[in-house]
C-alpha cells in the first residue's frame, strides 16, 4: 500500500509538473551560487529559530510556504528544517546568507530584518503560482550572500486624495516586503482630508472633513472611466457616506486600532512606517476643520505661525503620531507653503519681528526647527520635502529630494551636512504617466547626482518612488502605475550602481511578471504599443 502510495506520488507530480522556481532574484544579490539538487518542501516541515524576536518571522514564512504548498508547517524555538538564524546584533545591519541544499533551508543574519530579506529571497526561489496540495513544490540548491547598497529603499503613499484601505495598504506593503522595499512613507492629511484620527482634535477625522463632496480630480477620473472605458478609474462606492445635510461623500480615515494593526504588519515584514502630518502647508482640512488654525481664521490655509494655538496644535497632532510610530523619523512635510499669506497677518509679522526673523522663508524655517526640537526631545528625527531647505536647516534634519527640477538640492544639502533622501519626480513619481521607455529611464538614470564627493554620498540614505493619487482612485489603478516600476527602484536601491545592468535586469524582469500576475498584481505590460 505503503509502495502504491509513493507509485501514485511520483506519477501526480510527474503529471501535474513539478514547481521548481529559477534562481531569479530581484533586486540583484551580491553573489550567487547554485549548486546541484533541490530542496523538497514537505507537509509538517519545522521552520526552526534560534531567538525569540524571530517568532514573528518564523509564522510569517509559515505564512507564505503554506499559501505556495497548501501543507501546513510548524514553528519552534530551535531546530528545523527550515532554520532561521541570527547571528549577531546588530539592528542596522540588513545583510543575509541564504544556503539551500538537498536537506535543508537556513538563512543567517545579524538582525531581524536582515532574516527578513533572507525570506523575501525564499519567496522569489518559490515557484510563481500556488500549489495547492501538489507534493511538488522545491527549491533549488543555492548559497546566497547579499547587503544594500541603500537602507532607505521606499514607497509613499497618498491616501488622502483618494483613499485606499486598510486592507489595499496590508497588500502593497507585503508587495514591497517581496522586492525588499523597507520604508513605508504614509502621507496622512492634506488639504483634501485628515486621514489619521487624532484623540485630542476630533474635527480632523468627522464626517464632513474626512469626508467631502467629489472635487475637479474626482470628476476627472470618472472623465477618464468614462473615455477610456477603464473602471480602474472609477471612484470606489465602498468609500462614499450618506451624510445628514451633505449627501454623500467621499473619503475615510484610519482610527488609531487600524493604524497600530498596519504598523504591525508593516513590522513582521521587517518595513518602518513614516507618517508625514504636512504642515504648514497642505493642511486645507485641519483648517477647514479649526478655523483658528488659519492667519484670517477663515479656513484658508497655511497654518498662522504667528499664533501659539497653533504650535500647541502641531505638538498635539504629532504627540500622537509619536504614540502609534514607534520608528525614528516623523516627516513634517513643508512642501508648497503660500508663504504670501504670511507677509499679509498681523500675527505672523509680530513674529517675524520678535523672532529677528528676515522673511516669511525664514518664517517657516523658524516653524520646522521648532518642531525639530520638539521632535528631539521625543527620540524622533525630523524628515521635510526640500523646501525645508529654504530660509535655514538645522544639520540634523533629512531632506527628501522631490523637486527634479531643482538638481542642486543634493548638492547643497550634503554640502551642509544633510542627509537625503532621493526622490525626484524626474525619475521617481509613480503617479506620473509611463510609456515604454520609463522603465529603461528608471533604470539607467542617473538618481544619485554624479557631482558628489565620497564625504557627500555618505550623507545619501537612500530613494523611495512617490505616489500621488489624485489621479489614482483604485487598488487596479494604483498597481498599474506602480508595477513593474517599484522593481527597477527595489534594484536602483539595493544593487550597486555599477552592477545594475539593464540587458541583465530585463530577463528577470519579464519573469517576475509571470509572479506578479499570480499575486494578481494589475502592472502596466512592459509594451503597449506595437512594435
Ligand atoms: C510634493 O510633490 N509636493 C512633495
Ligand atoms: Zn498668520
Amino acid at each position: 500500500m505503503r509502495k502504491r502510495l509513493t507509485l501514485w506520488t511520483v506519477c501526480l507530480t510527474m503529471c501535474l509538473g513539478s514547481a521548481m522556481a529559477e534562481v531569479n532574484i530581484i533586486p540583484k544579490p551580491t553573489s550567487v551560487v547554485e549548486k546541484e539538487g533541490e530542496f523538497w518542501l514537505k507537509k509538517g516541515f519545522t521552520i526552526g529559530y534560534n531567538d525569540a524576536s524571530l517568532e514573528p518571522a518564523a509564522n510569517y514564512l509559515k505564512e507564505i510556504l503554506t499559501q505556495t504548498t497548501g501543507f501546513s508547517f510548524k514553528t519552534k524555538a530551535g531546530k528545523g528544517k527550515i532554520q532561521l538564524s541570527l547571528t549577531g546584533t546588530d539592528e542596522n545591519d540588513e545583510s543575509y546568507e541564504f544556503v539551500s541544499d538537498k536537506k535543508s533551508i537556513r538563512i543567517y543574519a545579524h538582525s531581524y530584518r536582515g532574516i527578513i530579506n533572507g525570506i523575501a529571497t525564499l519567496r522569489q526561489l518559490l515557484p510563481a503560482s500556488p500549489r495547492g496540495g501538489l507534493e511538488g513544490v522545491s527549491i533549488p540548491s543555492v548559497t546566497i550572500k547579499d547587503s544594500p547598497n541603500f537602507h532607505w529603499r521606499g514607497l509613499m503613499l497618498d491616501p488622502v486624495r483618494h483613499f485606499f484601505s486598510v486592507e489595499e495598504t496590508k497588500k502593497l506593503l507585503d508587495e514591497m516586503a517581496l522586492y525588499k522595499l523597507n520604508k513605508f512613507h504614509w502621507h496622512l492629511s492634506d488639504n483634501e482630508g485628515f486621514r489619521m484620527e487624532v484623540k485630542a482634535y476630533p474635527g480632523l477625522t468627522s464626517d464632513t472633513v474626512a469626508w467631502r463632496h467629489f472635487n475637479y480630480h474626482d470628476r476627472q477620473c470618472l472623465e477618464r472611466a468614462s473615455k477610456e472605458n477603464n473602471p480602474a478609474m472609477l471612484i470606489p462606492w465602498k468609500f462614499f457616506k450618506e451624510v445628514e445635510g451633505y449627501g454623500e461623500l467621499y473619503g475615510g480615515y484610519y482610527s488609531q486600532e487600524e493604524i497600530r494593526d498596519v504598523v504591525q504588519y508593516a513590522a513582521v515584514r521587517g518595513i518602518d512606517i513614516i507618517p508625514e502630518i504636512d504642515m504648514p502647508g497642505h493642511n486645507g482640512a485641519a483648517c477647514y476643520c479649526y478655523k483658528w488654525l488659519s492667519c484670517t481664521q477663515n479656513g484658508v490655509e497655511p497654518l498662522c505661525l504667528g499664533r501659539e494655538s497653533t504650535i500647541q496644535f502641531a505638538e498635539k497632532v504629532y504627540d500622537e503620531v509619536f504614540q502609534l510610530f514607534p520608528y525614528e523619523y516623523v516627516s513634517i512635510g513643508g512642501d508648497e507653503v503660500n508663504r504670501r499669506r504670511w507677509s499679509e497677518c498681523e500675527e505672523c509679522k509680530k513674529r517675524i519681528e520678535k523672532e529677528g526673523l528676515k522673511d516669511v522663508s525664514e518664517l517657516q524655517a523658524w516653524f520646522t526647527k521648532k518642531m525639530e526640537k520638539y521632535f528631539n526631545a521625543h527620540g524622533r528625527r525630523i524628515l521635510g520635502w526640500d523646501e525645508i531647505l529654504e530660509g535655514g536647516l538645522s544639520k540634523t534634519a533629512t531632506v527628501h529630494w522631490w523637486r527634479g527640477d531643482h538638481p542642486d538640492v543634493t548638492q547643497k544639502s550634503t554640502s551642509m551636512g544633510n542627509e537625503v533622501v532621493l526622490c525626484p519626480f524626474t525619475f521617481l513619481y509613480f503617479d506620473y504617466a509611463q510609456d515604454d521607455n520609463t522603465l529603461r529611464h528608471i533604470y539607467d538614470g542617473d538618481i544619485v547626482p554624479v557631482d558628489l564627493t565620497p564625504e557627500q554620498l555618505k550623507l545619501i540614505k537612500g530613494m523611495q518612488g512617490n505616489i500621488w493619487c489624485e489621479r489614482i482612485p483604485t487598488e487596479a489603478r494604483l498597481e498599474w502605475m506602480v508595477f513593474p516600476r517599484a522593481l527597477a527602484l527595489a534594484e536602483k536601491a539595493w544593487t550597486p550602481r555599477n552592477e545594475q545592468n539593464w540587458d541583465d535586469f530585463l530577463p528577470r524582469l519579464k519573469a517576475h511578471l509571470q509572479r506578479l500576475d499570480a499575486m494578481g498584481i494589475q502592472y502596466r505590460p512592459l509594451q503597449t504599443k506595437r512594435p
